[in-house]
């Protein structure tokens, strides 16, 4: 196969304006054609081949959480995130060559002029996609905040998305006896305990017939809840504290409730019975990324020894073209979407 020569210009999303706080609001994104980015010193051109639609852009697009990992998106900003791509050109002295696929920090974008210690080798999973799974996150909650034991009931809020639809599985894997998950929707209930081996899914804003969350989890976990991996807030966790056994341990990852909620997308404010969390002695500690390599190594063999078998799946759509970018982050916020969600160029 040649490889096809490089353009001089090249597409990238861009930031147009700024989030609105109406729910449903378009995220502002446009499309620009700008110069082919030329590598400096230290970097490699890498041509994307798949970059991840991601909810919690919504924040950035908003101006970012003081002391959030990732600095908010301004107007006319480039947007950035996971992605896989081939290398296209480097240096003579580069660890990189053309035609290695790495997986960057810099999608949303057809080239990126990318540093070469930016970049890792994507070629140990099964797919190059895989890289892109959201996995890590859910891995790093249930093996080190709060650890699932042999036999725990464990609880995802916000089981459905790419960070929840590996937790899910994740935590099953790890020993966990019973599953339960929270989701948006009938149907996407039905998908989770169909493909992703949840046992049982509570649904929020479900209506008279189903009643509230909080009787929901409470019916699906009659012996309480062991573990909490919590990507929403809101009533998902006030009805994951009044379930939870004592001793529980909370991993606080996500607040979709606050990001997606119709709010501005930068704070998550709740009220909880903190009565509960004292007689039950709860443990509910925040997680915050920057993974360790130790722990990406361990999760990478991991998964990677999981897909081969056939023990995990990684829900995921793919959504052909960088035009198409815009549309599916809006899809995504609007929770149209299953799993993870990926341009592919
Ligand atoms: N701490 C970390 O290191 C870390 C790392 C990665 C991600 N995160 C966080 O983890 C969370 C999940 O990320 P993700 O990429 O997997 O997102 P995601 O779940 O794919 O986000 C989209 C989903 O959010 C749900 N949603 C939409 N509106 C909602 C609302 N008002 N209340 C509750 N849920 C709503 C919908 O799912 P349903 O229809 O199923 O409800 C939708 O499909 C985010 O908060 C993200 O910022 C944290």
């Amino acid at each position: 196969m040649t490889t096809p020569a490089i353009p001089p210009t090249a597409r990238e999303v861009r930031a147009a304006a700024p989030a609105s706080a109406a729910s449903g609001a378009p995220a502002g994104l446009t499309v620009a054609e700008v110069p082919t980015p030329v590598p400096g010193p230290g970097q490699v051109l890498v041509r994307n081949q798949y970059f991840h639609v991601y909810a919690a852009l919504r924040t950035l697009l908003a101006g970012s959480v003081p002391g959030a990992p990732y600095p908010g998106l301004n107007p006319g900003d480039p947007l950035f995130g996971p992605a896989v791509g081939e290398v296209v050109a480097a240096p003579p002295d580069s660890p990189l060559g053309p035609g290695q696929l790495v997986l960057h920090p810099l999608g949303w974008r057809e080239y990126a002029a990318v540093d070469a210690a930016a970049c890792e080798p994507a070629d140990g999973l099964p797919d190059p996609v895989a890289y892109l799974a959201s996995g890590a996150t859910g891995y790093a909650a249930l093996t080190q905040v709060a650890p699932v034991r042999a036999g725990d009931t464990v609880f995802v809020a916000g089981g459905a998305g790419a960070v929840g639809s590996l937790t899910g599985q994740i935590a099953r894997l790890l020993g966990a006896g019973r599953v339960i998950g929270s989701t948006g929707s009938a149907a996407k209930a039905d998908w989770m305990t169909a493909e992703l081996g949840y046992d049982a899914v509570v649904v929020r804003g479900a209506g008279p017939q189903t009643g509230p969350l909080a009787e929901q989890l409470a019916q699906a976990a009659p012996d309480g809840l062991d573990v909490v991996a919590d990507l929403v807030g809101g009533e998902d966790l006030q009805a994951a504290v009044a379930t939870a056994r004592a001793g529980a341990r909370f991993a606080l990852i996500g607040a979709l409730s606050g990001q997606l909620g119709g709010g501005a997308g930068v704070t998550s404010a709740i009220q909880l019975d903190t009565f509960q969390l004292i007689v039950k002695r709860l443990t509910l500690t925040g997680y915050s990324g920057g993974h360790d390599p130790a722990l990406v190594r361990e999760w990478r063999e991991r998964f990677g020894g999981w897909l081969r078998s056939g023990q995990i799946r990684f829900p995921h759509r793919l959504i052909p073209g960088i035009t198409a970018a815009p549309q599916a982050l809006d899809d995504v916020v609007a929770g149209h979407h299953h799993g993870a969600v990926i341009i592919a160029l």
